[in-house]
């Protein structure tokens, strides 16, 4: 059942759900989250058994400030309080050490936790609400089944659980990519996901450049090879590759779809083509909704151009190699 996120008898309602140990969907600038009370271990089974995902897989805990997150990290300081000056409320998540005892089942048994506070403002009102109802923190991961892609809009989390499921609506999600993780439980903070925030700003703001994450990093879904993958296959190639294929391919019956930023369709095609923005906050914003809507199509190819190379690009790169991986 969708509820509009701009009423407080409807965030209310999914508040007190969220209390008594039930899952709902909600809104953030990045991604919808499937949510479940962060501090209940029952409430938090519930997200893996409805997104499929396996129980080794860690998720995020949304809090609404940095008071909040000192209830699952006691060790919040150095690296990770810079980090969360700078970028909360917004689309950045830090990995640090977890508080003995609490959210064993959102950690996913790891000593370490994933902390975020959205900027949405449903987000907030819901955080906020449930946080008067005794809840300390909300678990969640982006409310799509585990590795498809991530959704954007209340629909497309209809799309994906039915309509069983509590979603609040908050409309289209701004950034459109999930957030960056910045791994700062180690000595040296690790880029573990990229996302809107271009990687310079953050070592700009650590004084030291971002590492790759360790061979012994958690394990983390959204870190995997394939990931983010629609139901069509989908090729990533080089702008002036993009175009000889295209060429090549002649009146070809395969059902391909192009999502390209410069290459355009031969004259007389009658492929489906959707342009990608210029702008790389753009282009992330429409990404998801894109896949999915080429996926609706029910193509069996989804030949996509390479992003630029320059660092903005970074997050929307990522989830289009992890598509094509799949
Ligand atoms: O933007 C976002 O981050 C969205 C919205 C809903 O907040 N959430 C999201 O969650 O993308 P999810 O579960 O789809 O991706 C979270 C990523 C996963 O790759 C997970 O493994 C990683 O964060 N993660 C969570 N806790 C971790 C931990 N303790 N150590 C390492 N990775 C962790
Ligand atoms: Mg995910």
């Amino acid at each position: 059942m969708v509820l509009p996120g701009t009423d407080a008898a409807a965030i209310d309602r999914a508040a007190a759900a969220l209390a008594a140990g039930e899952l709902v969907a909600f809104p953030t600038e990045t991604v919808y989250g499937l949510g479940a009370r962060a501090d209940d271990d029952l409430a938090v089974e519930r997200i893996f058994a409805c997104k499929g995902r396996p129980a080794d897989h860690p998720l995020i805990v949304h809090v609404l400030d940095i008071d909040q997150a000192r209830h699952f990290s006691s060790s919040l300081e150095g690296a990770a309080t810079r980090l969360i000056e700078t970028f909360w409320p917004g689309p950045l998540t830090v990995i640090v050490a977890r508080a003995a005892g609490v959210a064993e089942a959102a950690a996913a048994g790891q000593s370490t936790i994933g902390l975020r506070s959205p900027a949405h403002p449903v987000a907030r009102a819901l955080l906020e609400a449930a946080s008067q109802h005794g809840v300390a923190g909300v678990a969640g991961p982006s409310a799509n089944r585990f590795g498809r892609i991530s959704p954007t809009r209340a629909s497309h989390v209809v799309d994906e659980f039915g309509d069983e499921l509590l979603v609040v609506d908050g409309g289209d999600c701004d950034v459109g990519i999930e957030s960056t993780i910045v791994d700062c439980s180690r000595a040296a903070p690790a880029l573990l996901r990229p996302g809107q925030i271009p990687r310079e700003r953050i070592e700009a703001v650590l004084g030291r450049p971002l590492e790759a994450p360790g061979a012994d990093a958690p394990r983390a879904s959204g870190t995997l090879e394939a990931h983010y993958a629609p139901r069509a296959r989908l090729r990533l190639m080089p702008a002036p590759m993009l175009n000889t294929a295209l060429q090549m391919l002649g009146d070809s019956p395969l059902k391909l779809a192009v999502y390209s930023r410069t290459v355009a369709l031969p004259s007389g095609s009658r492929l489906s083509r959707r342009v990608m923005p210029d702008d790389p906050d753009r282009a992330a914003h429409e990404l998801f909704a894109t896949l999915r809507e080429l996926d609706d199509l029910g193509l069996e190819l989804i030949w996509v151009e390479e992003p630029p190379s320059d660092s903005a690009w970074d997050g929307i790169r990522d989830r289009l190699t992890r598509a094509a991986a799949a």
